[in-house]
């Protein structure tokens, strides 16, 4: 079977800068209940006249110039998102246009576990061997369905996209590409986290979806790495969904993967949903923290709840 390495990624961020000071002169809290309960110290949010579209574009892009390619290499397009530009059309239709890519595109949503249900579709095409680049974008303006006046919520979100090339391998990419995953669903839990029509912001039972996100962190992660014949003892970059500190640290324990082999940039960031695990990887991919060989551990959660894992070997060509 064709192995789908990632071969590129790209993020795009928009510029405007919500700081806990900010919120604190707003709502009834504080920067140190923020910072110890979620390890958030800011988030971004985008101006009014930016749209998903745009950053899923800008962070695209990246990726396919990273990956060598040109947009018209691109085979397909999956979209991850949770807070699409109108129903309809797909915002992948969007992208597709503005990037100039081929082949076809559409969205995907799986709210923070996006991007890995994403990647994991993607890769059926890459592997399939019927499509050899495959662009995978999460991207999420959170702050569109977050009520500003919500302090449960309004502190925890943010705006941001990531993508990634996936390419069907070449003879010389040797072990390298996605090894296994693992994908799940609970859908008795959607009263967790929604959004009820009749406010269009999201409602969220916080210390349930805490509790619930630990384990199937540990569950999903512990399972993906036993279909790839590995244990966590062989992760080297541990990217998790960025929801909470406090989520990343308990999972990491108990997966027993060291604190300095888990990426962390939610204090920056807070939780861009689909975004948040491709932004986290191409960050440790520009810091130099995955090198060629590396074992890279991959876990999304959210709304559903639905979760996913994915493993793969790193081979940046
Ligand atoms: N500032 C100050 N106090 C607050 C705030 C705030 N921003 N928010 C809640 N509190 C209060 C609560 O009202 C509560 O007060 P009470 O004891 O008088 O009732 C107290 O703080 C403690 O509340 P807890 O919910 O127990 O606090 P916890 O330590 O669990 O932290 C948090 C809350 C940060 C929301 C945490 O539960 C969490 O991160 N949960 C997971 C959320 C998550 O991951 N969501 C995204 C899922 S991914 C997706 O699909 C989008």
């Amino acid at each position: 079977m064709t192995k789908a390495v990632l071969t590129g990624w790209g993020t795009a961020l928009p510029e405007g800068v919500l700081t806990n000071a900010a919120l604190e002169a707003r709502l009834d809290t504080s920067d140190a209940w923020i910072v110890e309960r979620s390890g958030i110290r800011e988030r971004r949010v985008a101006a009014g006249d930016e749209t998903t579209a745009a950053l899923a574009s800008a962070a695209g892009a990246e990726a396919v110039k990273r990956a060598g390619l040109t947009p018209s290499d691109i085979g397909v397009l999956v979209l991850a998102t949770t807070t699409p530009d109108q129903v309809m059309p797909a915002t992948s239709s969007r992208v597709h246009d503005t990037l100039g890519l081929s082949g076809g595109a559409f969205d995907v949503n799986a709210a923070c576990a996006g991007f890995v249900f994403a990647l994991i579709s993607a890769s059926a095409f890459v592997e399939s061997g019927r499509v050899e680049h495959a662009l995978v974008i999460g991207a999420d303006l959170m702050t569109r369905i977050t009520d500003p006046a919500d302090r449960m919520t309004a502190v925890l979100f943010g705006d941001g996209a990531g993508a990634v090339v996936l390419s069907g391998a070449s003879g010389d990419a040797g072990d390298a590409g996605l090894l296994a995953w693992d994908l799940g669903c609970d859908g008795s839990l959607t009263a967790l986290l929604e959004v009820p029509r009749e406010t269009g912001y999201m409602r969220m039972d916080g210390r349930e979806v805490f509790r619930r996100a630990v384990r199937v962190v540990v569950d999903s992660g512990a399972a993906a790495l036993a279909k790839a014949g590995l244990t966590a003892a062989d992760v080297d970059v541990f990217v998790p969904h960025q929801a909470n500190a406090r989520i990343i640290s308990a999972a990491a324990d108990r997966l027993g993967i060291p604190a300095d082999r888990t990426v962390v940039n939610i204090d920056r960031y807070g939780n861009t949903s689909a975004g948040s695990v491709p932004i986290a990887l191409a960050e440790a991919a520009d810091a130099g923290r995955v090198r060629d060989g590396d074992i890279v551990l991959l876990s999304g959660f959210g709304a559903g709840m639905e979760w996913g894992s994915a493993v793969l070997r790193w081979r940046a060509s």
